[in-house]
Parts: structure tokens; C-alpha cells; sequence
């Protein structure tokens, strides 16, 4: 079954197909990154203005790669698009969109939630040759993260971490979510965006932020000195703090304290520019971004041990970060729990990850072509 899947919920319009939920068949994203830069975030209005000037061609991009790879007998048996959370003026381009392919082409529309649809993309991998034909000889898993079909990964527990979320999920079984812990503020991604803009380093800060960090303990390794940590807060609520909607404390991550305390660091060493002058800014940022990876796997290890998880499921931009990616292969291999992460190319917003939770999502909406937009969509609703 090849499903046709769009995202607009951000600043990415992305469309792809994907063969069984899995085999990414076809995969365009257009990223709007240049456009919101020098605004230092994503502007709503420019997003949507963007989003419709190039949803089309993203989409007729996405079907013909999937033409050049399946070949002329290519068809489309359904339509999934991201209805929530994200930016309604966003999110509204790409269910109209999605409703119109659905209607013209005669098959089913399927609603996704975006932050369900990260989650899947460890099971995502593409049989797709660098001139667009399809490798016969590809099997399922064979250039994926993993090899495991997603009911073969349950029970799991989920980390989505992107500019948007950051939240921990309970999955009893595929197809199944509960939020167990989460931010009380803002995300992971915009925790490391927004410090990146107070240090002058553009948007968005964390690819900036992991590479400067990385050159930074790199350096100390080449000079024989221990990395010098500035001690930031760990992201901890704060005592006596019950968390949002009953949630445990101790599973809830909180970057406010960590962002006042980046700021009043930077305000005692004179500003952003005196630091960059000094050279202070590496150690700040690496130390920050330190302070980040460990609140989230300080979070993540009481969750494992909490339940009974036979893998433990990442996705979303933020997964991307290299120090990150290295603590969660140290948590896993400790607390014995397999773990499943996507190729890099899946980890920020793309199309495939909404087709391909589609194939497993199928029947879950009965009257989908009258669904608006939810930009405060749940996880599990
Ligand atoms: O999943 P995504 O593309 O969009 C949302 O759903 O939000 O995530 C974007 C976020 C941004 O905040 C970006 O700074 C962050 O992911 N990000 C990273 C890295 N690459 C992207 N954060 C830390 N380290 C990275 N290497
Ligand atoms: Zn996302």
C-alpha cells in the first residue's frame, strides 16, 4: 500500500510515499529555515505564505520520484496528512491540501499527529537508488536504524524531542500513547534556539550549539585538559512542583531555571559580545547544552526503570544532536533496553514519517475529509 503523506505543521513543507508504513518510496522537503533566520524564529504568517507557494510542487516532486521509482503503474491508495499540534495557519495549508489530493484521487485521507508521527521514524528506511530507481534486493530493515517491525518494538518507551515537544510516552503496544512526563516549559530545541539567539549565534541554535560544543571537548581531549563545566541547573521542576495534568515531577523536564541562569551568566561576564571576544562562548554553550542532555536522560532513565520497556523509541530534530546520541546509547546499553532511533534524514519534520504512521493508523478517524486542523492536539487523543 503506498500512501502519500504531507507536513506542514512548522517551517518544513514536506510530502513523500511510503510503501506498508515503512519503505520510503519518495521524500521532498522543503525547508524554510533561510526565510524566518533573520527573525531568530519561525514567524507564523511567513510559514503559511511559504507553505502555499510550494506545497504543490513539493507534492508533484514527491509523486514523480515515486513514479521514477516504482514506475509508471505508480499509484496513490491513500492520503495522510500532520492535522496537529503545530501553527493552525500551517497546519490549515496542508489538510486543505491533503483533502483535495484525497478527493481528486478517489482514496482515503488519514490524520496524523505530528508528534506520534516522529516516533515512528525509526522504523523508516529507503530502498531508493541514487538515481531514483528502486533496489529490487532491499528488504525490509535493510538500511534502517533497525530491523524490528514497530509491533515487534512494543511495549516502548517514546522520547519526542524537537522545537516543539519534549515528552516522554508509554507505547503498550503500537499504535497506543500516554504522555508520562514532559516540559513544563519550553522544548529541548527551543531551550537550545533560544540561547543560541542570546549569543548572537543565528538560527536555529542547536545545530550551531552541538557543533561548537563538540570542537569545544574536542579541543580540551587535544590539550590533555578535563572539560571544565560551568554548573548549570539540570532542568529539574523545582521542589513541590506537581507537574502539568497530574504528572510525576520526576519525569518532567523544566528549562526556565536553566535559560535564567545561561542569562545572568552571560550578563556577569560582560555580554555576548565581550565573551565572543574572549573566546567564553564554547564552554558556555557546551556546558548548556551538557545541562540539557542530562536533564532529559536523568528523565528518560527513571521512565525505563519505572516501566518494563522492550526498546526505547527517539525521534524529532533534537535527536540529531551528536552528545545527545552518544548519552542515549550509554542509558540504553546501561539500563539493558534496545534502542531505536531515526536515520538523521528522519529526525527533523518530513513527509515520510506521516505515511508511514498512516499505514498503521488506517481506520482510526471515521469522518476524516470534515476534520479541521488541531494546533493543541495531544499525544494519544
Ligand atoms: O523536529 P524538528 O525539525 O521540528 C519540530 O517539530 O520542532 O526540530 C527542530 C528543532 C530546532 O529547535 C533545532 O534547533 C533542533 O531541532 N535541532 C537540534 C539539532 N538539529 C536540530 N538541536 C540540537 N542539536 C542538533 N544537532
Ligand atoms: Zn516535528
Amino acid at each position: 500500500m503506498d500512501i502519500l503523506g504531507i507536513e506542514t505543521s512548522c517551517d518544513e513543507t514536506a510530502a513523500a510515499v511510503v510503501r506498508d508504513g515503512r519503505d520510503v518510496l519518495a521524500n521532498v522537503v522543503y525547508t524554510q529555515i533561510p526565510l524566518h533566520q533573520p527573525y531568530g524564529g519561525v514567524v507564523p504568517e511567513i510559514a503559511s505564505r511559504a507553505h502555499i507557494e510550494k506545497i504543490g510542487a513539493v507534492v508533484g516532486e514527491a509523486m514523480r520520484r515515486h513514479r521514477v521509482a516504482v514506475g509508471e503503474e505508480a499509484s496513490i491508495d491513500a492520503v495522510a496528512v500532520t492535522y496537529g499540534p503545530g501553527l493552525s495557519p500551517a497546519l490549515l495549508v496542508g489538510l486543505n491540501a491533503a483533502k483535495g489530493l484525497a478527493k481528486g484521487l478517489g482514496v482515503p485521507l488519514i490524520p496524523i499527529n505530528h508528534i506520534e508521527a516522529h516516533l515512528h521514524t525509526p522504523f523508516l528506511f529507503d530502498s531508493i537508488a541514487a538515481d531514483g530507481s528502486r533496489q529490487q534486493s532491499t528488504a525490509v530493515g535493510d538500511r534502517a536504524s533497525t530491523g524490528l517491525c514497530p509491533a515487534e518494538a512494543m511495549p516502548a518507551l517514546g522520547l519526542a524531542i524537537s522545537g516543539g515537544h519534549t515528552c516522554l510516552v508509554d507505547q503498550p503496544e503500537y499504535g497506543s500513547y500516554r504522555i508520562i512526563g514532559q516540559t513544563l516549559d519550553d522544548a529541548a530545541g527551543e531551550a537550545f534556539d533560544k540561547a543560541a539567539k542570546l549569543l548572537g549565534l543565528g538560527y536555529p541554535g542547536g545545530p550551531k550549539i552541538d557543533r561548537i560544543a563538540r570542537e569545544y571537548v574536542e579541543d580540551c581531549r587535544q590539550q590533555s585538559k578535563a572539560v571544565d563545566f560551568i554548573a548549570f541547573p539540570k532542568g529539574r521542576p523545582r521542589e513541590g512542583v506537581t507537574a502539568l495534568a497530574g504528572l510525576p515531577a520526576d519525569l518532567c523536564v523544566s528549562f526556565s531555571g536553566l535559560k535564567t541562569a545561561l542569562l545572568r551568566y552571560v550578563q556577569r561576564e560582560g555580554g555576548p559580545e565581550r565573551l565572543a571576544a574572549e573566546g567564553g562562548i564554547p564552554r558556555i554553550v557546551a556546558s548548556y547544552q551538557e545541562a540539557i542532555v542530562q536533564s532529559v536522560v536523568d528523565r528518560a532513565r527513571t521512565a525505563l526503570r519505572r516501566g518494563s520497556y522492550r526498546s526505547f523509541i527517539v525521534g524529532g530534530g533534537v535527536s540529531l544532536n551528536s552528545r545527545l546520541r552518544a548519552a542515549l546509547n550509554e542509558l540504553a546499553a546501561a539500563e539493558r533496553v534496545r534502542l531505536l532511533m531515526a536515520l538523521p534524514k528522519y529526525c527533523g519534520d518530513n513527509g515520510a514519517m506521516i505515511a508511514g504512521l498512516a499505514f498503521f493508523r488506517r481506520n482510526r478517524v471515521e469522518d476524516a475529509m470534515s476534520l479541521d486542523v488541531n494546533p493543541c492536539l495531544e499525544v494519544g487523543e
